[in-house]
């Protein structure tokens, strides 16, 4: 299969960078959100991307311009019928997610074309199965921002044909100028099964007095050289997405350390998310 033409489902933090990113690379892309409001906000989003790109010097104008034309946004599925990949980045819940590629094995017409999920812990497998062509159904994982982070993780699950791995990581290395890592259809993936236990250790640090979340951050910024501390970096994740995610590794796998410790529990039921909310282990000026 030679992906010439993209659809996305869902336009969110990930959905508008996914299109955005295919745009770029010159596909026609069709983005479709739940109605034509949330679709001309998503193409909203895309085109802000595109300008921060331009005032960065990261991106010609002519070249956003021109991604930007590529873009065609609809609130509605049928428009999905001619494409030759579509990428499922709606919200993370199971049966939103299920109707969704149920919906597109009825809607894609082309019986050769590749359904794929970005989902972040639901099984691959269960959302083929969603389908009548679970060979054809691939996971995805692509990583935010995702016009800025080179990395796909690519997910096959029980059911998927190896020609499915093939044609989606020739499209993602060849067509988007991305890198892939290869996973199996295990909870986590392979970035969230090794990144999650270690923002849950920082947050039990932080919880057991064992030192402050700025010097957890310090620690890991200064001493490791990383640019980003772990509690810094819940924080922009998204404290309910640390929670959803390491759930489902709990649930998968039942090790204790993946279990999300009751001060995380607490402050995702309080409603402090994070950067998105204006306070985490942080505070964010929501301006
Ligand atoms: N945010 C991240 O850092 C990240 C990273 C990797 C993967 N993911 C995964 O990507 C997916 C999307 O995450 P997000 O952060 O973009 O979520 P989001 O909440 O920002 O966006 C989800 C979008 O899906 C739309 N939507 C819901 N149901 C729909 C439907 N039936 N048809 C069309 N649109 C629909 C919503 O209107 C919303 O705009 C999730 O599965 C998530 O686990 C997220």
């Amino acid at each position: 299969m030679n992906v010439q033409r993209v659809g996305v489902v869902g336009g969110g933090r990930m959905g508008a960078g996914i299109a955005e990113v295919c745009a770029r690379a010159g596909l026609g892309t069709v983005l479709c959100e739940v109605d034509a409001t949330a679709a001309h906000a998503a193409r909203d989003r895309v085109a802000r991307s595109l300008e921060r790109a331009v005032g960065r010097g990261r991106l010609e104008r002519t070249a956003a311009e021109d991604a930007l034309s590529r873009l065609v946004v609809t609130g509605s599925p049928d428009d999905l019928a001619d494409r030759h990949l579509v990428i499922e980045a709606v919200t993370e819940n199971a049966a939103v997610k299920s109707e969704v590629f149920t919906a597109l094995d009825k809607i894609v017409e082309d019986p050769e074309a590749l359904l794929a999920t970005t989902t972040s812990s639901l099984p691959v497998m269960r959302l083929g199965m969603a389908t009548r062509r679970a060979d054809r159904v691939v996971g995805l994982h692509f990583f935010n921002p995702v016009p800025v982070l080179p990395l796909v993780e690519v997910v096959p699950s029980l059911h998927t044909a190896p020609a499915t791995v093939v044609a989606v990581e020739h499209f993602v290395t060849n067509a988007l100028g991305k890198a892939v890592v290869r996973s199996r259809d295990r909870a986590g993936f392979v970035v969230n099964a090794l990144l999650v236990p270690y923002l849950l250790s920082a947050v039990r640090m932080a919880e057991s007095g064992f030192a402050t979340a700025a010097d957890v951050d310090a620690g890991m910024e200064l001493g490791c050289a990383h640019p980003m501390g772990p509690l810094r970096l819940a924080d922009l994740i998204g404290l309910d997405t640390v929670v959803a995610i390491a759930e489902s590794l709990y649930e998968e796998f039942k090790e204790p350390l993946y279990a999300p410790p009751p001060l995380l529990l607490r402050m995702v039921e309080a409603g402090h998310l994070g950067r998105r909310t204006g306070r985490g282990f942080h505070t964010y000026d929501q301006g």
